[in-house]
């Protein structure tokens, strides 16, 4: 039995937190302790009561004055995007069929997706992202070399083959059958195998004929535990040519409606230009509208209107997510930056214990996963980030006119990067620190 126990400023959210002076929103000590045993939190609270709980064997590691918080969690991501990021001047559609679908060709060959799998998977722990949601390739080689690498490091992600029959190359499609059988296989290999889960992916209405997108509710119903993920309502020309593709749906919600993919296990990237309409149903079904501001501002789709949605009649759920390679950033603390200003020109804040609730407890509650990932609590996965406030000359300086957990929380998400990422631990074990050299080969 390995134990851990860990020392420094632990911070763990309860619930949302109202406003900034909403401190019993979440649990914060600044002396801190944390006692991992076998990838779990056993105890969390103040240092001197959780040092008398940790046994003469436990190894002690000393992160002050740093801040201990959970991993972070990126709720859509496409891990065969990381040589797309940073492709210039094109809008969705464009940028889909000029850089993304020629590139994702490349994971026919499953060598090229082991490595990717590896450095995708180096960079979220370098960023302190410890749970992504990801969209492989259409190949399944590509979504096994991912299970692979994300198990053996005993991540708990969740991921999926897309499942795409048309509208794209020759060399990126299935078919209704073969993305059916395909999913079910990779559902037998991997899902609940240690930490990993499989997430249903039809990539969106476009790519999927309606048989297909019937298969996919098909196998939404044969396996209802399963996550479905897929795109809603990002860019209009995508809107315009989805109608077009549907044309007895009453709107672009409509379709996955009807073909049985909306419910609470749903993740549904972008929802940009819902109407009212569309946006009752994703409430009345409790799925999950994902929120991508780099994505969405780097593909000029749009402003995500985050608490319009948060505060209606009838609220959505929200996560929120990096949406590499449209994305143009691995980091959570650069992602919230980015979703600080489209809220802002939505006329609108958030405020910063709203921001780390919400890629920590907010995007596991949005991913139902709440009871593993997403706090400091007793009993839950030890996934854990730890960061410096004052890890470049920049943020130093800035700190020293900070006088609050609120006004650190914001510097670090308005200034910070992977370098504020002192250490990473995936299921109680240092990740970050004990990696090679970073991101070669
Ligand atoms: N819609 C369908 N596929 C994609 C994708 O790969 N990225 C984004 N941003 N939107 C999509
Ligand atoms: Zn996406």
């Amino acid at each position: 039995m390995t134990t851990t126990l860990l020392r420094g400023r632990t911070l763990s959210f309860l619930r949302w937190p109202e406003t900034a002076d909403d401190h019993s929103a979440y649990s914060y000590e600044e002396d801190g302790g944390l006692l991992i045993r076998d990838g779990r939190i056993a105890a969390a609270g103040p240092w001197a009561e959780v040092e008398k709980q940790a046994g003469e064997g436990a190894q002690r590691i000393d992160h002050r004055p740093h801040l201990i918080l959970p991993g972070f969690i990126d709720a859509h991501v496409h891990f065969p995007q990381m040589q797309v990021i940073a492709s210039y001047g094109a809008e969705l559609l464009d940028w889909l069929n000029t850089y993304t679908f020629p590139e994702e060709t490349r994971f026919r060959d499953a060598q090229h997706g082991r490595r990717i799998a590896r450095l995708f998977l180096d960079e979220m722990v370098r960023q302190g992202t410890t749970t992504v949601s990801a969209y492989c390739s259409v190949h399944k080689a590509s979504a096994e070399a991912f299970f692979e690498e994300s198990h053996a490091r005993d991540m708990l992600n969740i991921a999926g083959k897309v499942m795409m029959d048309r509208n794209a190359p020759e060399g990126l499609l299935d078919t209704p059958q073969s993305g059916y059988d395909d999913t079910v296989a990779l559902i037998e290999d991997w899902h609940g195998k240690g930490r990993q889960h499989y997430a249903i992916t039809p990539r969106f209405a476009i790519t999927s004929s309606p048989q297909q997108l019937e298969m996919a509710g098909a196998l939404a119903a044969r396996f209802p535990e399963l996550h479905v993920q897929t795109h809603l309502s990002e860019n209009h020309a995508e809107i315009a040519f989805t109608q077009e593709l549907y044309p007895w749906a009453k709107d672009y919600t409509d379709i996955y409606a009807q073909y049985g993919l909306l419910g609470r296990k749903t993740l549904l990237g972008h929802c940009i230009h819902l109407s009212e309409r569309e946006a009752d149903v994703l409430s009345d079904t409790g799925s999950v509208a994902v929120f991508c501001p780099t994505s969405n501002l780097f593909l000029g789709s749009g402003l995500f209107d985050y608490q319009r949605y948060r505060r209606r009649d009838k609220p959505l759920r929200i996560a929120t997510a990096t949406d590499v390679g449209g994305g143009t950033n691995y980091s959570m603390l650069r992602t919230m930056d980015e979703g600080y200003k489209v809220i802002a020109l939505n006329g609108e804040k958030l405020n910063p214990f709203q921001s780390f609730w919400q890629i920590t407890l907010g995007n596991a509650q949005a991913l139902s996963l709440a009871d593993r990932i997403g706090t400091l609590a007793p009993g839950t996965d030890a996934d854990i980030v730890v960061l410096d406030c004052a890890a470049t000359p920049g943020m130093r300086l800035r700190m020293e006119r900070a006088g609050s957990l609120a006004e650190e929380l914001f510097l670090l998400q308005t200034l910070g990067d992977d370098r504020a990422v002192r250490e990473v631990y995936v299921a109680g074990r240092p990740a970050k620190s004990d990696m090679a050299t970073p991101a070669e080969g």
